[in-house]
């Protein structure tokens, strides 16, 4: 039997004599990336709030409503005309048509068959094709989770607690509209190769950058400003990369030296559960990853300025996205209307000139990834038994211990995760900072990478 299928999972930093690191058994694999209802990892995500759409994407009352699916439940999120926010179960509970097709009224949505209504709670409000005295829609139990906006974005809460947990204080959520922006795309692999990308950092200077690193010219039409600064370094592996541990995540540092004084410090973030934070300039970003099923998931791509002064100063845009990054017309999948017009049928839109001669020839950060993740052995859920793992990828395997010993002390203690009663976790910046050779880094940039 293969070493990775008896390898014990317990320490997962123990490296081996020849340079690999410890592995993930098939259940481990089963365990981080199952996310419907009793599963481990899905009862860890119904704890939390989850993201369901930016309010942009669900705004007209009465409007078109959105096809959804959320951790393997098929939703409909839709607004009612009295404005209302509805998220309930994506088919009639009569005979289970369609309620994405159904009319949208003042405090629900009627089913086009034969129109049966449902609140935006999920229940059941009439049942007009049934006489009076055989009437039951009082027994009917109908998916309806509740729903807050805050922040630009509509959340819900899954989860069984009578009491919803707190929604994550981040600083997105407290600018004024104008201060920030979401982009989402919807990624055909499990949330969590996708995720790993978020906090991999020895691939941004492979995947994202030109195959000669003063190829100004390439790095210039195609890399943000801040990592062009990491190419100046001549060198794509980082000196080090260290990780420090945070209330329910960590901040990594990935090192490089900069001149004869200081060091670049990169320093991304993971929060539980599903959250990550790339460096960025003024502009602050952050990612979710989301997942739709064991075999699906949307990146959020949420970027924002803490301050209008910020903003003013600041010479990107607020919504600077690649042509490339347009999205297809609307799909009748669930979150349809975030496909990528690159996408896996179509190789992504590959320029094999450009690949043949500067780069990979997939234009946009955004599209690179989501190509990477979505073939990674071979999709849509990586197979983590056959993975050679090395110490370039202790940040990844970090976060998938911290998902797995949350679920399994869910699981078998009942223990509440972090972030969900403590929503001060999220709280946090990363960070691109310069930092004197002499200093703790880990001091210097602490009031930069909380706010
Ligand atoms: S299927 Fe919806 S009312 Fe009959
Ligand atoms: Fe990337």
């Amino acid at each position: 039997m293969a070493k990775a299928e008896t390898a014990p999972s317990t320490d997962l930093f123990a490296q081996g004599a020849d340079n690999t690191i410890t592995l993930f058994s098939s259940d481990d694999n089963e365990l981080l990336t199952q996310v419907g209802r009793g599963t481990p990892m899905g009862e860890l995500f119904r704890q939390y709030w989850l993201p369901v759409l930016p309010v942009s994407h669900l705004e007209e009352a009465g409007g078109r409503p959105r096809r959804i699916r959320l951790l393997g439940e098929d939703l409909l999120a839709f607004r009612s005309r009295a404005g209302a926010v509805g998220l309930i179960g994506a088919f009639c509970p009569h005979r289970l048509a369609p309620l994405y097709f159904g009319r949208i009224e003042d405090d629900g949505v009627r089913c086009a068959y034969h129109g049966w209504k449902i609140g935006t709670d999920g229940a059941c409000l009439e049942m007009p094709n049934v006489p009076e005295e055989h009437q039951f829609k009082e027994r009917i139990r109908h998916p309806g989770y509740p729903v807050a906006e805050r922040g630009g974005v509509i959340w819900t809460y899954m989860g069984q607690a009578e009491t919803p947990p707190e929604l994550p204080e981040f600083e997105f959520t407290m600018v004024p509209d104008d201060q920030r922006s979401f982009r989402l795309f919807h990624h055909q692999c499990n949330y969590l190769q996708a995720m790993e990308g978020g906090i991999d950092p020895t691939h941004v200077m492979w995947l994202h950058s030109p195959y000669n690193l003063s190829d100004d010219k390439t790095a210039a039409a195609h890399q943000p400003t801040q990592q062009r600064l990491a190419n100046t370094s001549g060198s794509r592996t980082p000196e080090s990369v260290e990780i420090v541990d945070t209330p329910g995540g960590f901040i990594y540092g990935a090192k490089r030296g900069l001149d004869a004084e200081r060091n670049l410090w990169r320093i991304n973030r993971f929060i539980l559960p599903f959250y990550t934070m790339p460096p960025g300039g003024d502009q602050r970003s952050g990612r979710m990853w989301v997942p739709i099923d064991d075999e699906q998931c949307v990146k959020w791509m949420f970027n924002w300025y803490p301050t209008r002064e910020i903003k003013e100063k600041t010479k990107e845009k607020l919504r600077a996205w690649q042509p490339e990054e347009e999205y297809l017309p609307e799909l009748p999948e669930p979150y349809g209307h975030v496909w990528p017009k690159a996408h896996r049928a179509n190789d992504y839109l590959i320029n094999w000139e450009t690949q043949k001669n500067a780069r990979i020839g997939i234009a946009g950060v955004n599209l690179q990834d989501k190509c990477v993740q979505e073939n990674q052995g071979p999709g849509p859920i990586l197979d983590r038994r056959k993975e050679n793992l090395c110490v370039g990828d202790k940040t990844i395997i970090r976060a998938r211990r911290i998902l797995q010993n949350a679920a399994v002390a869910l699981r078998d203690k009942g223990e509440t995760p972090q972030g969900v009663r403590n929503p001060d976790i999220y709280r946090v910046r990363a960070a691109s900072i310069a930092v004197p050779k002499d200093a703790n880094w880990v001091e210097y940039v602490k009031d930069s990478v909380t706010f």
